[in-house]
């Protein structure tokens, strides 16, 4: 038996600080710059209801799984998967499958870290009053210049990389767990000053009526591969990150309680950003499907316009790249953690060869951009193919594979004990979801999207 088993990386300090922890990894780009510009591209209601649905039937149960997986193994994802398989008899070769997650969050971090470069660079442009009574035209002149400069996006891109380097190479309870702690809660209060701005803003109704009225007609079958893979990537699911962070959770907190509350703060606070976000594009007839450029393009037009707005804007965009920083930790420590486990170095070597490779591939990104806008990978400049490939492919497949694993391989004892539940109703409510209920609606939305069904 493994039970005693210790992460040599250490431990939250309590389960709070686990929970603040993922609830930071789960709240990101994803919720405030990504849910609303897929949104708006799919039309809305149909696609935030699809979105709803498989938060609820998927990534709730797998993150009460991957929490459990990494506190059961305590090593980084590929070597605890390998290890939970070889303790129920099953092959270690899942530990592939953590092994797939952490390339996904190494490409992921890779992008993840040029669009947070975008976000504080705004900050100063905020600062500085650059919105402050431009016309559309203006703002969107700020946004090309941004992104037609390889050096500037490269600039911002690699302060991203570094910080999150000096926190990582810290270590988990000095490095990330400090940083959450101060980060965490003053992002949520610079959110909650900017939606009660927005609700004050007359156009509520409209932004309200978008994110919430289903037009099911509108959603094609792309649409629907776009939910559920953000469902994963908005809850940092099937990359490790959450298994990683459940591998530093003490014995005595319980999954279940952590994965619903993570997740509701989760989807809560991407419809407060929807909230927040549409009644101010749709107030100044905006276009709700402008694309990844969405919040950059339309918000500061509002905030260019409203009074103290320069503060707002300077806000948001802190608020905005805190939420991004508390993600970038988790997408680097995966990574981290299995080369130094892998290759018995020290965290802070380990953190500074990863971090160089990730920022190296970010160029990829920041060319994207600009000078090779026109190199296309199956139809996709750089930025598409990997935000598709990760968030639309990678993602959906290694959470399959996660699921099928605990449901189908890991011996039940093993899972009661590591969930701390009796086998009551939670149990096998749980069971029953990750045995058919999730792999059934992720293959359907992949074979529906593959025109196969
Ligand atoms: N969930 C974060 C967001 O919404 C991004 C993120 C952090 C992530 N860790 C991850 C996405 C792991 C996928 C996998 O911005």
């Amino acid at each position: 038996m493994t039970l005693n088993r210790q992460s040599i990386h250490g431990e939250w300090s309590s389960r709070w600080a686990f929970v603040l922890a993922a609830t930071g990894a789960a709240v990101g780009l994803g919720n405030i710059w990504k849910f609303p510009y897929i949104a708006g591209e799919n039309g809305g209601g149909a696609f935030v209801i699809i979105y709803l649905i498989c938060i609820l039937v998927i990534g709730i149960p797998l993150m009460m799984a991957e929490i459990m997986l990494g506190r059961r193994g305590r090593q980084n994802p590929a070597a605890t998967m390998a290890s939970v398989a070889e303790e129920s008899g099953a092959s270690r070769h899942w530990g592939l499958v953590g092994g797939l997650g952490i390339l996904a969050g190494f490409l992921i971090l890779s992008y993840y870290s040029v669009i947070a470069g975008w976000a504080l660079n705004y900050v100063f442009k905020a600062a500085a009053g650059d919105f402050t009574n431009a016309s559309a035209q203006q703002i969107g002149a700020l946004f090309s210049n941004l992104v037609a400069s390889p050096w500037q996006l490269l600039f911002w891109h690699s302060i991203i990389m570094l910080t999150t380097m000096l926190v990582v190479a810290r270590g988990v309870r000095q490095g990330l767990e400090k940083t959450i702690v101060f980060m965490f809660p003053i992002m949520l209060i610079l959110l909650v000053i900017l939606v009660a701005y927005s609700m004050s803003s007359g156009y509520f109704e409209q932004g309200l009526a978008f994110l919430f009225h289903p037009k099911f007609a509108q959603l094609s079958p792309e649409g629907t591969l776009d939910a559920l893979g953000h469902a994963f990537f908005t809850l940092s699911l099937a990359t490790g990150s959450i298994m990683m962070y459940g591998a530093y959770l003490p014995k005595n907190a319980s999954i279940t309680r952590a994965s619903v509350a993570i997740a509701a703060a989760d989807t809560g606070i991407a419809l407060i950003a929807g909230l927040a976000i549409f009644p101010i594009v749709f107030a100044n007839g905006l276009q709700p499907g402008a694309g990844p450029g969405l919040i950059f393009q339309t918000l500061p037009i509002a905030f260019g316009h409203m009074p103290m707005g320069r503060m707002f804007a300077t806000f948001f965009f802190m608020m905005l790249v805190f939420a991004a920083f508390t993600s970038t930790l988790s997408l680097l420590e995966p990574s981290v953690a299995w080369c130094i486990e892998r290759f018995h170095m020290s965290r802070v070597r380990a953190t500074v060869i990863i971090s160089s490779l990730i920022w190296l591939l970010g160029i990829g990104t920041v060319l994207s951009f600009n000078v090779w806008k026109n190199v296309h990978l199956f139809g996709m400049d750089v930025f598409d193919f990997m935000d598709y490939l990760t968030a639309n492919i990678m993602l959906p497949l290694g959470g399959l594979l996660i699921v099928i694993f605990t449901a189908w391989f890991m011996r039940q004892e093993a899972k009661l004990d590591e969930l701390q539940i009796k086998k009551g109703f939670i149990y096998y409510k749980w069971r029953l979801t990750m045995r058919y209920v999730a792999p059934v609606a992720i293959l359907i939305v992949f074979l529906k999207f593959l025109g196969i069904f």
